[in-house]
């Protein structure tokens, strides 16, 4: 008969994992029993607790949906994004550092030409982003595709707005780099936003006592042949949620302070109606192993 009492059932469990063929598979297997078997012991998991968490993973995967990622934003503010993030990217060796994707990447992004307008008539300050991407000692990346998305002034993704469908992106584009390495765009200023709050993840916040603000960013995603993507964000320095963001996301080297700008037009030539704001940054890529 198998073991099935407290003090022998994690021994029957490891043991049932220990021909999995695969190594690595074994391994996460025999890892995973360990640690949450150490877990239902230390905190005595009564029944109850257990229905209730059985229940809580059970909402969460049904809160999901093709444009609601709700399993990844429970890894979000967990942590678990970040230290997976942390642990992959450890030595960045003079590249920019890493953040989370988060759940609103959705599909692929339609190429914009440098110094387009994401936001074309939406209220808000206007900001105009102005970039390089190079190596990490300087020559510069040539025909890097860089993906960006951010939130509205009411802190929404296009994506989170009923009807959205991906003909119609708002706040969203691709941009090529030019021969220079350059790429630019201009936008709002995006403000802070709370992370979505009506599914198990809320609940969770709550029941932690935690807020679900993210400090205002923009999100980028960096690809160009023979390097590493980079998936990072800019945050706004001065933000009030910079040292609390509720996926834990921020690194300092990602907090950008954006400089008040009165001329008339914009570093590209199109005019401007009323300050704006600057934001200059230089990306580094890593290359391919
Ligand atoms: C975001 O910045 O878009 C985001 C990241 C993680 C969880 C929720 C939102
Ligand atoms: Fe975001």
């Amino acid at each position: 008969m198998p073991a099935s009492d407290d003090a022998t059932l994690t021994d029957a469990v490891l043991h049932s994992f220990a021909s999995a063929p695969d190594p690595r598979a074994r391994e996460l297997l025999a890892k995973l029993v360990t640690h949450l078997h150490a877990f239902v012991r230390d905190a005595r998991l009564t029944l109850d607790e257990w229905r209730a968490a059985i229940d809580f993973v059970t909402r969460t995967g049904q809160t999901c949906s093709a444009s609601r990622q709700e399993v990844i934003l429970l890894s979000d503010v967990l942590g678990v994004s970040m230290l997976v993030d942390a642990i992959t990217h450890r030595d960045r060796g003079g590249a920019t550092d890493t953040t989370v994707l988060g759940p609103f990447h959705v599909g692929e992004h339609r190429v914009a030409p440098n110094g387009s307008d994401l936001a074309p008539g939406a209220p808000g300050e206007r900001l105009f982003v102005d970039a390089i991407v190079s190596e990490p000692a300087g020559p510069p990346i040539v025909g890097a595709e860089i993906d960006v998305w951010h939130a509205d002034g009411d802190g929404l993704y296009d994506s989170q707005r009923p009807g959205y469908t991906l003909d119609a992106p708002a706040l969203r584009a691709r941009f090529i780099t030019g021969p220079d390495g350059r790429f630019s765009f201009r936008t709002i200023v995006p403000c802070s936003y709370p992370v979505p709050t009506d599914g198990p993840v809320g609940e969770l916040l709550r029941a932690g006592g935690r807020h679900a603000m993210r400090p205002a960013h923009i999100h980028f995603l960096l690809r160009a042949p023979g390097f590493e993507p980079c998936v990072t964000h800019l945050f706004v320095a001065g933000d009030d949620h910079l040292a609390s963001d509720a996926v834990f996301g921020v690194k300092p080297s990602l907090v950008v302070a954006l400089e008040p700008r009165d001329e008339p037009a914009f570093p590209d030539g199109s005019p401007a109606a009323a300050r704006w704001q600057l934001l200059t940054y230089r990306f580094a890529m890593k290359r391919a192993a």
